[in-house]
């Protein structure tokens, strides 16, 4: 987690890197600093917090210059505080450093400098980092050798930038596990955890490799590996635009994301079917479609939200390609040394590309020889490059903490898999055709769900004060019970669980009283009938209920507090309407809470340490 942006050039680099880290403030928002070296000043201004507390700080100091480094942090070593915000220095604060990661041998390096003199005045991991470039360029190194012989002290994973004061022109950065862009402008450069930080003053782009350390001057970028070898870089273009990273008039991101569900969820399927042959082209996957289809097993692998996209895409799979499906917390698989190999191809699902978990599991699935291919939003993210081949989702930047508009287009891209791959297999053209219709008409139906906003957040006023809260579903469902339980719990700090709904017998059911709500998600499917039972049940101990039904289900309106009404679809792509109105509900709780939906405590929006 924790944002980096770096400048060099003409311009002010001040508002700059403040303008950069509010886009990166996803990352984590803690604490924030920045570093300016230029033309006789040198400054170091950090503050506890968010950026805006930061940009008020440098505007009372008055700080400007023409190249600088700025963090927000997002602690994993060292509490969120002054001393512990990023840029860190040497003793001589002739040394600057900017690091987004988890160095992990940090102690044993922290011990040995100690014992070369050095003192150190933070608890971060990140510190030891300065200090040891202090070192080998105390033993005689300029800044670039310097950073490449601490780095090949160090383990575990950085994205950083290092400015020195005996040589003023230049900014180092390097790369491992922890993304790193470079902007490119015209006699100037951007340094940056992601695009969203440069877009407002570059579409120019190159994706820095892990292993790699790039030397920056205000004309020109040198990048070589760890073990010396010059590397040529493509300049990349960025296809996005400003508007898609601002809120464009909403109150927050999370609002934006979720009204944007129509269009994300169209674009994730633009130019993906031939509807008259009943079947689905993925550009990411051909050539490798066969091999998908002869797979003895399909793994999804990814966490939180993407996780449970995965577990509908189990339900999808293993029903209409009759190819046995598993998931897998990446956190869980790369550690427990699965039994993966060739016959498996493994999916590995995830908005941001850089989770960490996920990018480790997909090397381990990469090693043992399985089919790793990826599942991203991020274009030129670690898993999207690292993967063999595989799908963007094309929903666009989704900034908010709590994933949105990602689930959704995750799931129409898990939805286009699975007739990719059925089609291959057994399924018949007219089942092909079927689905494709249907999933053309998920953006309309979306577009009626978000006009019940108004309906959902006067139903919201009514959980304001509830400390705990239920959500069930059965079936392809039940991942959309876990998803609403996520969304409410992360943004709203109310204790919530999901379960299949038949599974409330064996334990839940003991919760509830008149305090406790349940969702239910209660479409008129294969288990309605079994679904009305439960609620029943709740009913009957007095449990206060709330349903997501369909739109002509009058049955339920009886046996419910407040029920949310929208349209019906093919029940395989339902989970995509249905967990629409379950994050305006969060939405409006969190909100009426009176909280930072955008950035939640605690939590970041891309998780790139383990
Ligand atoms: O970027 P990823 O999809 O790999 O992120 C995975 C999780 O960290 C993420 O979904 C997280 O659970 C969100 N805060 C959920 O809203």
């Amino acid at each position: 987690m924790c944002g980096i942006v770096g400048y060099i050039g003409d311009r002010d680099c001040v508002p700059i890197i403040i303008e950069g880290l509010k886009r990166l403030e996803y990352r984590g928002y803690d604490s924030a600093g920045i570093a300016v070296l230029s033309d006789g000043t040198k400054e170091v201004i950090k503050t506890k917090g968010k950026v805006s507390e930061l940009e008020a700080e440098v505007a009372k100091q008055g700080l400007a210059g023409k190249m600088g480094i700025g963090h927000t942090r997002w602690a994993t070593h060292g509490v969120p505080n002054q001393l512990n915000a990023h840029p860190h220095f040497n003793q001589e604060k002739t040394l600057f450093l900017i690091h987004n990661g988890i160095i992990e041998n940090y102690s044993e390096l922290k011990n040995k400098l100690i014992k070369k003199g050095y003192s150190f005045y933070s608890e971060t991991d990140s510190e030891v980092v300065v200090n040891l470039i202090d070192r080998y360029i105390k033993k005689g190194r300029d800044l670039a050798a310097a950073v490449k012989y601490a780095l090949n002290k160090i383990d575990g994973t950085y994205g950083l930038a290092v400015m020195y004061e005996n040589e003023p022109d230049k900014i180092v950065v390097a790369r491992k596990g922890s993304p790193l862009v470079l902007g490119i402008g015209e006699g100037e450069y951007y340094i940056a955890s992601d695009v969203n930080a440069l877009i407002a003053y570059t579409q120019h782009v190159v994706y820095l490799n892990d292993d790699e350390i790039a030397e920056i001057t205000k004309d020109s970028f040198t990048v070589r590996t760890i073990t010396d070898e010059e590397i040529q870089h493509e300049i990349l273009k960025v296809e996005m635009t400003e508007d898609e990273i601002t809120k464009s008039g909403y109150p927050h991101f999370m609002l934006k994301e979720i009204m944007e569900q129509p269009l994300s969820i169209e674009n994730s399927m633009r130019g993906r079917f031939i509807t008259d042959e009943g079947i689905v082209k993925l550009g990411g996957l051909i050539g490798y479609e066969d091999r998908i289809a002869r797979s003895k097993r399909i793994i999804l692998s990814a966490c939180g939200t993407s996780w449970h996209a995965a577990l509908v895409g189990e339900y999808m799979l293993e029903e209409f390609t009759g190819i046995p499906v598993e998931v897998e917390y990446a956190s869980e698989f790369r550690y427990r040394n699965p039994i993966v190999g060739e016959d498996d191809t493994v999916f590995f699902i995830s908005q941001s590309g850089e989770t960490a978990d996920t990018l480790a599991a997909m090397r381990e699935a990469k090693r043992k020889g399985a089919l790793a291919l990826g599942i991203c939003n991020v274009v030129g993210s670690s898993i999207a490059r690292e993967s063999e081949a595989g799908v963007y989702i094309h929903a666009g930047p989704e900034i908010g903490v709590a994933s949105t508009k990602a689930f959704t287009s995750q799931l129409v891209v898990l939805s286009l898999i699975t007739i990719l791959i059925a089609r291959k297999r057994n399924m018949d053209f007219e089942i092909g055709v079927e689905l494709i219709e249907n999933l053309k008409a998920l953006p309309q139906k979306v577009e009626e769900i978000l006009k019940l906003n108004d309906e959902i957040e006067k139903i919201a006023e009514h959980y304001v004060n509830s400390n705990n809260f239920l959500y069930l579903g059965r079936g392809y469902n039940f991942p959309v019970a876990l998803e609403g339980a996520l969304k409410l719990k992360e943004i709203s700090y109310i204790h919530a669980e999901g379960y299949p709904a038949a599974e409330m017998k064996h334990g839940p059911i003991a919760l509830i009283d008149e305090n406790m709500p349940t969702v239910f998600i209660a479409p008129k499917d294969a288990v309605y009938d079994k679904i009305l039972s439960n609620i029943e049940e709740v009913k009957a101990r007095k449990g206060k209920i709330i349903a997501i039904a369909h739109v002509d289900d009058t049955r339920i309106d009886e046996l419910v507090d407040h029920v949310i009404k929208i349209p019906e679809c093919h029940y395989l792509f339902q989970p995509i309407l249905n967990v629409i109105p379950l994050q305006i509900l969060a939405y409006h709780i969190a909100v009426k809470k009176g909280l930072n939906v955008d950035q939640p405590r605690n939590l970041a929006k891309s998780v790139t340490v383990e």
